[in-house]
């Protein structure tokens, strides 16, 4: 079967298609079955955006109108498909930019209604946890054993989602206030350095002085299994007004001042994954996991991904899955292993699903 997808949420344009090979039908669960990926494009805005240091959503949503349809008929050209070989449409319908995500649903359904295929609605942070179960371009599921936990960072979220299987998630933890992307995102603004901040944090972080500042590891301690990053952000910039203080008496950093740019970055970065290693693995050990996941935007971080590694090999054991570096960020072939595993489980709900698919931005896992 072939599932179509679309990922509209955020500034991503992204459509992908998907092929699987049930060996043994819905009824012999996950396992066994191969997959191959067809198409897998998405189409960034980030050079848009970087100018305004952020998202501006009515820009987004314009981006998207532009992009989706050009990109939909590449993607099924590179498949070498045409809307007859497509079995079912997948879409993000939450959480997200409402303006964007209209994008998406607004295609999917048309597409779904024209064509007469299935279309299933499907949750972005499952998409991203589900993004674990590939590696590469083809091959088989891989072998996820539950009850698996999946730390889930990215832009919007930070959260621990405990999953008894593939289709029951229950978040366990999550952020009280800023998302640890988002955290990424506002340091880099604080220091000057551009957006996304992830991406260029993590590359002035690498072998750079993480002991130079002394951030704090907010509620690694704490009992539950929440976080909190904004505090975080704020030592940043208290502890970054006195480096710039001492180094020029007040004034903007200078070219010397490059190596503290990059300290900071490391002890910043640092103090997010100390907390997030910390916490994860505490929740390992209380519900007893078997498998350690990672998702988001943030699990593209290099030290992260090493650093959460190394801890989950000290218990015994419990495997450890991350997704493959270009499906950390948002992309649309999360979104189809997602809908084909909600599809296979009950194939009758989704026909003539679209005209009750709704946009839910703030749709909660
Ligand atoms: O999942 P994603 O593409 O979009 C959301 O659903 O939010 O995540 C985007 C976030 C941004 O905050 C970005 O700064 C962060 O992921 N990010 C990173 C890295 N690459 C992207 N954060 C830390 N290290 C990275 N290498
Ligand atoms: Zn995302």
């Amino acid at each position: 079967m072939k599932i179509l997808a679309i990922e509209t949420s955020c500034d991503e344009t992204a459509v992908a298609i998907l092929e699987i090979f049930a060996k043994g039908g819905p009824a012999s669960g996950w396992k066994g079955q191969t997959f191959k990926v067809l198409a897998n494009l998405v189409s960034s805005q980030i050079n848009i955006h970087k100018k305004y240091g952020g998202v501006v959503p009515e820009v987004a949503a314009r981006k998207h109108l532009e992009n989706i349809l050009p990109l939909l008929e590449k993607a099924l050209a590179q498949a070498k498909v045409t809307q007859k070989d497509i079995e079912a449409i997948g879409v993000v319908y939450g959480p997200g930019l409402i303006t964007s995500l209209i994008v998406g649903i607004e295609t999917a359904k048309t597409l779904s209604l024209v064509w007469q295929k299935p279309l299933i609605p499907v949750d972005h942070i499952k998409a991203h946890i589900l993004a674990n179960l590939i590696e590469g371009n083809q091959g088989e599921f891989r072998k996820i054993l539950f009850p698996a936990l999946c730390l889930v960072v990215s832009g919007g979220h930070t959260s621990l989602v405990l999953l008894k299987d593939l289709k029951k998630f229950k978040t366990i933890g999550q952020t009280r206030d800023d998302a640890v992307g988002e955290a990424f995102d506002k340091v880099a603004k604080i220091l000057g350095l551009g957006y996304p901040g992830g991406p260029i944090i993590a590359e002035k972080a690498a072998n750079a002085d993480k002991e130079k500042f002394k951030l704090p590891r907010p509620m690694i301690n704490s009992r539950d299994f929440d976080f909190s990053f904004s505090g975080l952000k704020t030592a940043v910039r208290t502890e970054w007004g006195k480096e710039r203080f001492s180094a020029r008496g007040g004034s903007a950093l200078g070219g010397r001042d490059k190596e503290a740019i990059r300290s900071m970055c490391a002890s910043f970065q640092q103090a997010c994954i100390d907390v997030l290693v910390s916490k994860t693995i505490a929740a390992a050990k209380n519900y007893n996991v078997k498998t350690v996941l990672l998702g988001g935007g943030v699990s593209a971080n290099k030290e992260l991904r090493k650093q959460m590694a190394l801890a989950v090999k000290d218990l015994t054991k419990v495997k450890f899955f991350q997704p493959d570096l270009h499906l950390t960020t948002d992309n649309a072939l999360m979104v189809a292993i997602a809908a084909y595993f909600e599809y296979k489980e009950g194939k009758g709900k989704f026909k003539n699903a679209w005209g009750r698919i709704k946009v839910e931005p703030n749709l909660e896992l």
